[in-house]
């Protein structure tokens, strides 16, 4: 297995970055640029792993991808003119890939069976395939289609009318894409409001959706037109050096092009809660997607208490926020998030097992932890658990540690942040 060692820890970080491409509309760009007609063009995309399978699902269903840097050209035959995969689609460790192909799959008119890694094979997709089969989508799978690989024999879909039991984009998502292709008015209620780039980007691809307070109304049987998408940086990728800028004393971190979608920014509202030091310029707004440039300087931090309907709108970041309710003053209690519980790892389990052998005092909950700071925290062995939001979460705690941590596993964090170790190491001016 790879590893690294984490040297010199409390270096302080100064400097400016643009980090990587958003992953959730990376994906989606390559998704409704391969559903499009004709020529879509993508700029900012993200190259990690993940966003790399998705391409690759594409051309195996026919779409003509060309990538250069963070530059896509596709060209499509659209959805209506695919052919049939002649493998299957190998999502990797991409949970959106996977779910999100399965609506989109649901609809075409092609057989295909998509399979991912073994944490793949462990994340729930009756989530998914149960609300498509709702739909009359022919969708077959280990244990009744709750596990991957699953096979999809892609046809005529009816709408749905569904209150969502979790609150899930990547659930939310899959459904609005059979949704597209069903004849008739589909609705989804969102318990609470997760993300909402599909729903965004259906609107510039020319489509009419409506998404009002949870409620998304959609008429199936609409065309997408291919545009030019523009990727922000990614806010759940810029939340590492967000939280290392606020822990390493001495620290200032200009962060640009920074997506802040209101259903992503959850983490800028905990950052305020705990009192950092930091400022966010809206650069642009006048498209689908608002991004900006957040500066942030080292900071005393706070307990918070996170739960609700913040909870979407952070939960990415929740392993980063549990490193800094180490070092903030008083009892943070993270609660509703038990959706954690079956992300790339269970990450509940992977933060506080993790960060308690720097000697940190998390407690886990069925939903969340709690968090008793500030505690000193020293060098150790850490094991990214093959998740990139661990794997960053250790390489940022170890800044902050009496003596050096060895990483194990620290090549995952190329899932979501090619240049995670570059970008540091120019902050600490190495
Ligand atoms: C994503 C949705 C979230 C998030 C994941 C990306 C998406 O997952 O954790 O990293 O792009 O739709 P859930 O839908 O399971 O909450």
């Amino acid at each position: 297995m790879d590893k690294m060692t984490l040297n010199d820890p409390q270096a302080p970080l100064r400097g400016t970055i643009a980090v990587p491409g958003d992953k959730s509309i990376s994906h989606r760009a390559v998704m409704f640029g391969g559903m499009a007609k004709g020529r879509t063009t993508v700029s900012g995309f993200l190259p990690g792993e993940d966003c790399l399978r998705t391409i690759e699902c594409f051309r195996l269903l026919g779409a003509d991808i060309s990538r250069t840097g963070t530059d896509l050209v596709i060209d499509s035959p659209g959805i209506d003119g695919w052919q049939e995969p002649a493998d299957i689609l190998y999502t990797g460790n991409s949970g959106t890939t996977t779910r999100l192909m399965l609506g989109i799959l649901a609809g075409s008119r092609v057989h295909s069976v998509i399979a991912g890694d073994e944490s793949i094979a462990r994340r729930p997709m009756k989530r998914v395939t149960g609300p498509l089969q709702q739909m009359g989508a022919d969708i077959r799978g280990r244990k009744g289609a709750q596990y991957t690989p699953v096979s999809v024999l892609g046809g005529p879909l009816r709408p749905i009318d569904y209150d969502m039991p979790v609150a899930s984009a990547q659930v939310k998502s899959a459904i609005l894409f059979a949704a597209m292709r069903a004849e008739g008015t589909s609705v989804i209620r969102e318990k609470e409001v997760s993300r909402d780039h599909t729903e965004r980007m259906m609107q510039n691809f020319g489509m009419r959706v409506q998404a009002e307070e949870g409620v998304i109304t959609l008429q199936g049987g609409q065309e997408l037109v291919p545009v030019h998408v523009d990727v922000p940086g990614d806010i759940s990728s810029a939340a590492f050096f967000l939280a290392a800028s606020a822990l390493v004393p001495g620290s200032e971190v200009v962060l640009e092009n920074v997506g802040l979608n209101p259903t992503r920014t959850g983490m800028i509202d905990v950052l305020e809660a705990m009192g950092t030091d930091f400022g966010v310029d809206v650069s642009r707004s006048d498209d689908s997607e608002i991004r900006g440039t957040v500066t942030i300087r080292s900071s005393s931090l706070k307990a918070t208490e996170i739960g609700g309907d913040l909870i979407p709108r952070l939960i990415d970041e929740i392993p980063i926020i549990a490193l800094l309710a180490t070092q903030a003053e008083g009892t943070t209690v993270i609660r509703d998030a038990e959706e954690l519980r079956v992300k790339e790892t269970d990450r509940i389990a992977a933060v506080a097992e993790e960060l308690g052998k720097l000697g940190a005092d998390i407690i886990p909950t069925d939903d969340g932890m709690i968090i008793n700071g500030p505690t000193k925290l020293s060098g150790a062995v850490l094991d990214s658990r093959g998740d990139h939001r661990i794997g960053m979460m250790a390489a940022v705690a170890a800044l902050i540690t009496d003596g050096p941590v060895e990483l194990r596993g620290p090549g995952c964090i190329a899932i979501s942040y090619p240049e995670f170790f570059e970008h540091l190491n120019n902050l600490r001016g190495n």
